[in-house]
């Protein structure tokens, strides 16, 4: 019964997912249509990701279903609906462009909605499902994972997966609007052996990022960090300054240790003996926590070099940390 009532959902969303499809390309769906041309998709893309329009409606999808034979029960459970506390069933997708979640055997599973302006909430997510577990899926994962040649790209959002994608970067996937899980770092790890990660560049990013290092790492894999500036996130960025360069970034990217580094650094003021102690003691804490001794070493003639200090104060505080620790 429950096998019956998952493959009923899978279907549900399948056909959820071609109405919303229907409508983007139907003059119901030109706001979505264009918002969409706006932000420079193409139709091929559009196609790919086999995106969508939710029309401004209480209950298009709810009476397309309907007539396609579902219950509002059924409805209910590929949370594509939601009831209001006086009982009412209602579209939980409207007025947005839809992004389809697609798992790694190709099913529907959900989705991801985009509001047209700056209203608020800027996404709204398919709650979890007897389908879909949001901390255990990947947005595009279906697409990248036959491409990765061993690397995954990380992004934050739906359109930073969708503009390196049509940058021609297809190994490239997202959480879907939460924080990386390990659960994600361990599905990763079967389709790559290093990730870079491409988050945006603001303040949340960055703390994503620190996050994401420590899980990524935990889950065996190889860890990259791409820095960016002029651009908020990469989908800004390779509309700002294209394709190439953002391949060149990719080249680019730092090792993880020499990006926590490069953090540290940026938050103290290194013109100050204060500054440079301050920025010595926290990068002997981060190569307290690096396995190899030579890379400790390797690393440690790189904390010296930035503080204009010989390597040896830079060892003698890093083993200060480490006996600390034992
Ligand atoms: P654009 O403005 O469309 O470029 O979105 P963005 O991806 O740059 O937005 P942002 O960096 O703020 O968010 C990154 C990702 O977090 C999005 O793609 C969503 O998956 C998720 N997210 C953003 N805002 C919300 C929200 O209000 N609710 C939820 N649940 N998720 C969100
Ligand atoms: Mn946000
Ligand atoms: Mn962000
Ligand atoms: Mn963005
Ligand atoms: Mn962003």
């Amino acid at each position: 019964r429950a096998a019956r009532h998952k493959a009923r959902i899978y279907s549900l969303n399948r056909e959820a997912a071609r109405f919303f499809h229907r409508c983007l390309k139907s003059p119901a769906g030109a706001s979505g249509y264009e918002y969409l041309k706006d932000r420079g998709l193409s139709d091929a893309t559009i196609t790919t990701y086999g995106l969508g329009f939710a029309p401004d409606s209480w209950d298009s999808l709810r009476e397309f279903l309907r007539s396609k034979g579902y219950t509002q029960e059924e409805m209910l459970d590929a949370a594509v609906v939601s009831r209001s506390s006086k009982g009412h069933v209602y579209d939980k997708f409207r007025n947005r462009v839809i992004f389809p979640i697609i798992d790694l055997k190709g099913s529907v599973v959900g989705f991801g909605g985009r509001v047209l302006d700056d209203s608020k909430p800027k996404y709204l997510n398919t709650d979890d499902t007897p389908v879909f577990k949001k901390s255990r899926n990947l947005f595009s994962l279906n697409f990248a994972k036959g491409k990765t040649n061993g690397r995954l790209i990380l992004a934050e959002g739906y359109m930073d997966v969708i503009s390196i994608y049509a940058a021609g970067f297809e190994n490239v996937v997202a959480t879907l609007g939460t924080a990386l899980t390990e659960e994600q770092a361990r599905l990763m790890s079967k389709y790559a052996e290093e990730v870079v990660i491409a988050y945006d560049s603001d303040g949340p990013g960055q703390a994503a990022t620190h996050r994401a290092i420590n899980l990524l790492g935990a889950a065996g894999l190889s860890v990259k960090v791409l820095r960016m500036e002029g651009a908020k996130d990469p989908d800004e960025y390779i509309k700002t300054f294209g394709a190439k360069r953002f391949e060149i970034l990719l080249n680019h990217a730092s090792d993880m240790i020499a990006y926590e580094l490069a953090q540290v650094k940026s938050r103290v003021d290194m013109k100050t003996d204060m500054g440079k102690i301050e920025y010595v003691k926290r990068c002997a804490y981060i190569l307290s926590e690096i396995d190899d001794p030579l890379s400790r070493e390797v690393y440690a003639a790189t904390v010296a070099r930035e503080a204009g200090i010989p390597a040896e104060t830079v060892m003698t505080q890093l083993s200060a940390v480490l006996s600390k620790k034992r």
